[in-house]
């Protein structure tokens, strides 16, 4: 990524601090309504990929040229002599990502609204052409199979308690050259994808004919060290959060928050939503920022503590 590239992922962050709070899933639904197949193969998953923001019209399909989709599943039912049926699966923050990339502050107090969970809708959201990037068929059940993912993986994984895991964490901290272990893992959109494919290879016992990719924003460094609340770092990290929130939402004119921004870089601090923990990160240089569209393994969610339904992790 080049500086060009870090001043639209700024442009980014203050378009996006601009967009209203969402009206998260309000006309989200439970299980969709299958017809009855006897057992027939009747019931498609596409992957369905699209620019990142693509849906705001200053944003358009721009954030194809910083590797930015957004991943979500279309899920359509064929049955002879009846017309197709079809909803969508997303996951993501139901904040806006920006109350999920930063804290409110109150003093020395930080406080995070980033749960992250499951919307499922009637119809393909935006329309089929929404999706430009892909939207392609990756895995194939009968309805009683495809009705186990609604009423067997999506509750345990959606119904925790608010500010337990999972979070959303836009964040995915690596050392370079040690892309496949992480030290921050990154929860997106695209992960809800992939738990689902994994629910289905692990349990369903039907693996997807596909190897899932999708986008992961990431932070190099060399190193993280755990900074404790209230610690003697803490003063410094409240005033750099403090500085993010002006840079993006703030009131100043935008070459002056731009400013404060680059004033800001590298990378001091992240916040680890799902170990609920706040690092200090070293070795963090120039473009300091990369989003990157990569292959990723099946896997399955992180331990959600006592709400977790077992059949998770046979
Ligand atoms: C998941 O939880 C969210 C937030 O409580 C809710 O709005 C949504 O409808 C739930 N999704 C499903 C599929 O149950
Ligand atoms: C299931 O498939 C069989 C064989 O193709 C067909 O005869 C039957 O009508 C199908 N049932 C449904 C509900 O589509
Ligand atoms: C649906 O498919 C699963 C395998 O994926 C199979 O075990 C099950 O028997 C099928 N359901 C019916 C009603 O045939
Ligand atoms: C989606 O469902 C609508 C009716 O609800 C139907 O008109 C449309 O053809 C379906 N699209 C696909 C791709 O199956
Ligand atoms: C901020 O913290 C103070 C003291 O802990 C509390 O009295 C006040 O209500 C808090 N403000 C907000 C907006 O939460
Ligand atoms: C969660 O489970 C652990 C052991 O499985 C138990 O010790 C703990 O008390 C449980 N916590 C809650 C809040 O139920």
């Amino acid at each position: 990524m080049s500086l060009p590239h870090v001043l639209q992922f700024f442009c980014v962050a203050v378009a996006l601090a601009q967009q209203p709070t969402k009206d998260w899933c309000k006309d989200g639904i439970k299980v969709p309504s299958f017809s009855e197949d006897d057992g027939n193969v009747s019931v498609e998953f596409r992957v369905a990929q699209a620019p990142l923001f693509s849906t705001n019209p200053h944003i358009g399909t721009k954030l194809r040229w910083l590797n930015l989709y957004h991943t979500a599943l279309v899920v359509v039912q064929h049955l002879p002599g009846l017309a197709p049926k079809n909803w969508t699966i997303e996951f993501d923050s139901v904040t806006n990502v920006l109350g999920a990339v930063l804290p409110s502050i109150n003093g020395s107090t930080l406080s995070w609204n980033n749960d992250a969970r499951y919307c499922v809708t009637e119809g393909i959201l935006w329309g089929e052409a929404h999706w430009s990037q892909m939207l392609d068929t990756v895995l194939r059940l009968n309805a009683s199979s495809a009705r186990r993912i609604f009423t067997d993986f999506i509750p345990a994984v959606n119904d925790t308690a608010h500010q337990s895991k999972p979070l959303y964490q836009l964040w995915r901290v690596e050392t370079r050259g040690v892309e496949t272990s992480p030290l921050v893992k990154d929860i997106t959109c695209g992960d809800g994808v992939n738990w689902i494919l994994d629910f289905s290879s692990r349990v369903l016992l039907t693996p997807p004919l596909f190897e899932l990719k999708y986008t992961s924003i990431v932070v190099y460094a060399d190193r993280i060290s755990k900074i404790p609340v209230n610690g003697k770092d803490w003063p410094d990290l409240i005033q750099y959060f403090q500085g993010m929130s002006e840079v993006t939402g703030g009131k100043e004119a935008v070459w002056h928050r731009l400013l404060e921004f680059l004033h800001l870089m590298p990378v001091h601090y992240v916040y680890d939503s799902n170990a609920k923990a706040y690092y200090k990160v070293e070795g963090n240089h120039f473009p300091w920022l990369e989003s990157k569209y990569h292959a990723v393994p099946l896997e399955g969610p992180p331990k959600l503590g006592n709400h977790t339904n077992e059949i998770l992790f046979v």
